[in-house]
């Protein structure tokens, strides 16, 4: 007794210590220009924060305060989203725009003011307006608290691997093409790696990122996937990794010698520099398993032994076909949380409300488009419109007229989902108004979300704003809501914020809804974001005020 009474007060001593009631406030600013960069022997003007492609790291340890002021200083609206930080009551600084915010308008600033809560590890932020994610991204590292050490042996060194996608031409009037035509804007003209195509492409050699190591040390590599359209494979020639963390959130280490990583998502893998010394590359190149084109081209980057010439020509690693479907759903099966004492998987085990949505592409007309028709995508059949005035504030100030909560719970009618490519009827609903799912405060929630075969199966990278969620179960084909239920992981499913519905095939996610405010849900695919394949839920407020929105910032900008 005497023992444990002692114990107790020096765990609470070293916890006093090391968690000081007053976190820390870390300070950024984000000034949003236009800045020329040239990759693949083209030069133009692009978005940056701070002129930087990718953008500044956020360091912060969790339990501190971000406050980050953006000024806006280019021609485009901008808003920024901390993809994956839960923003508790906070959605205020969540970022995208008409869902939580308005946009900032040139000249103005807004500051994102959130504390960093029950979550250590690697995220990231964007710009979450049209397609600007496209240059205005970077890392988010939390840092675990003072005191606290990784549950994985502590690396020696630790890099950032920023995966994105480079296009030739002005991305917007990309997007703006694409969307005059009815049809997809064409794909990138390459993949990145911190912001570097490498040198297999023209003009390169100097837009190679190169990271040395030493013989003998581990390294953490924080992997984002900031892509806009691809899922993508990661190796690294001659080299395992151990994948330790997926969006922030501890896993039970596996071995792999490649990660398959969606938009969104992130992944940190131990990587041992134990080869013979010399030059390797680390590459990225799509997954698509469906007969949708892509950008299949590779990106590369340079891992370096200390002490090696510069002109030895490094070995590529081999990377898993770019249809490797068995990959794919291996690799996702070996994904578990970590659930240790100190990192329990808290699945909710039972189920308030169940949800089950289609993902289904579409064409609707389009009077001005090339064709008259335009390509869209939906779940349930609807095809998400954006309101004029952000959600949030809609919700919180009780504005009537600009969202409705009847959102269906599954879709019109049933059928075949994943039966022979549907090709006739792909008109989808388009309301006036964005249709949004109401949520009880607290209550826990089980969603399907079942890709389709509405003129083509496709993966789906779903992300959820607000919320960690589990991926309690996943499969090809038909969700069967007999038999599949009973075959779900409740004990240790990996816990993300994004997750890839297979092509073809199904993914339940589990959540308890006790993050009150409106939360966007959508593919990160951003392509589909565009085409409406986005929802939002209003999670309802708690008994009192202390689980509650919280008041708005007196910045909030403006519509
Ligand atoms: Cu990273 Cu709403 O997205």
């Amino acid at each position: 007794m005497f023992h444990w009474t002692i114990r107790l007060f020096l765990v609470c001593l070293v916890g006093y210590v090391s968690t000081p009631a007053t976190a820390a406030v870390k300070k950024y600013q984000f000034d949003i220009q236009v800045k020329n960069v040239s990759r693949l022997c083209h030069e133009k003007p692009i978005v940056t924060v701070n002129g930087m492609f990718p953008g500044p790291t956020v360091y912060v340890r969790e339990g501190d305060r971000l406050l980050i002021n953006v000024t806006n200083f280019a021609q485009y609206n901008m808003s920024i989203h901390w993809h994956g930080l839960k923003q508790y009551r906070n959605g205020w600084a969540d970022g995208p725009a008409y869902v939580t915010q308005c946009p900032v308008q040139t000249g103005q600033s807004y500051t994102y003011d959130f504390n960093v809560t029950g979550q250590r590890g690697t995220l990231w932020w964007h710009a979450h307006i049209s397609w600007l994610r496209a240059t205005v991204y970077g890392a988010i590292v939390i840092m675990p608290k003072q005191g606290t050490s990784y549950p994985f042996p502590q690396p020696d060194f630790e890099f950032n691997l920023l995966l994105g996608e480079w296009w030739n031409d002005d991305v917007e009037t990309v997007v703006k093409q694409g969307n005059k035509l009815g049809l997809p804007p064409k794909t990138s003209d390459a993949h990145t790696i911190n912001g570097k195509p490498g040198p297999l492409f023209p003009c390169s050699e100097k837009h190679t990122y190169a990271v040395e190591v030493e013989q003998g040390k581990t390294y953490l590599l924080r992997i984002i996937n900031a892509a806009l359209n691809d899922e993508l494979f990661f190796a690294v020639a001659g080299h395992n990794m151990t994948v330790v963390e997926i969006d922030a959130v501890y896993t039970k280490p596996f071995s792999t010698n490649a990660v398959l990583i969606a938009p969104g998502q992130t992944t940190n893998v131990l990587l041992r520099a134990n080869q013979a010394p010399g030059r390797y590359f680390m590459a990225a190149r799509p997954f698509m398993d469906a007969p949708i084109s892509v950008d299949n081209k590779t990106a590369t980057a340079i891992l370096q032994y200390k002490g090696i010439q510069n002109t030895i020509i490094p070995s590529l690693p081999q990377l898993p076909a770019l249809n490797d479907s068995a990959f794919a759903l291996n690799y996702n099966a070996k994904l578990r949380s970590l659930n240790s004492p100190r990192f329990p998987a808290k699945v909710p085990l039972n189920v308030d409300r169940h949800l089950f949505y289609t993902i289904g592409l579409g064409v609707n007309p389009c009077p001005t488009c090339q064709n008259g028709t335009q390509l869209t995508a939906s779940l349930n059949n609807i095809t998400f419109v954006m309101p004029q005035t952000a959600l949030l504030q809609a919700h919180y100030f009780n504005l009537r007229g600009v969202f409705t909560t009847d959102f269906p719970d599954r879709p019109p009618t049933p059928f075949n989902y994943t039966g022979a490519p549907l090709t006739a009827n792909l008109q989808t609903t388009k309301s006036n108004r964005p249709r949004l799912s109401k949520i009880a405060f607290n209550s826990t929630v089980e969603l399907v979300l079942q890709d389709t075969n509405l003129l083509s199966v496709e993966s789906h990278p779903f992300h959820l704003h607000g919320y960690n969620f589990f991926v309690v179960g996943s499969g090809i084909g038909n969700f069967d809501p007999k038999n599949d239920p009973a075959k779900f992981n409740l004990v240790d499913p990996p816990e993300r914020n994004t997750v890839g519905v297979p092509t073809g095939g199904w993914t339940a996610i589990r959540f308890r809804a006790d993050n009150p405010g409106v939360w966007f849900m959508h593919c990160h695919l951003e392509v589909h974001t565009g085409w409406g394949l986005k929802t939002a839920f209003v999670v309802e407020d708690g008994p009192d005020a202390d689980h509650s929105v919280l008041p708005p910032p007196k910045d909030l900008p403006p519509c």
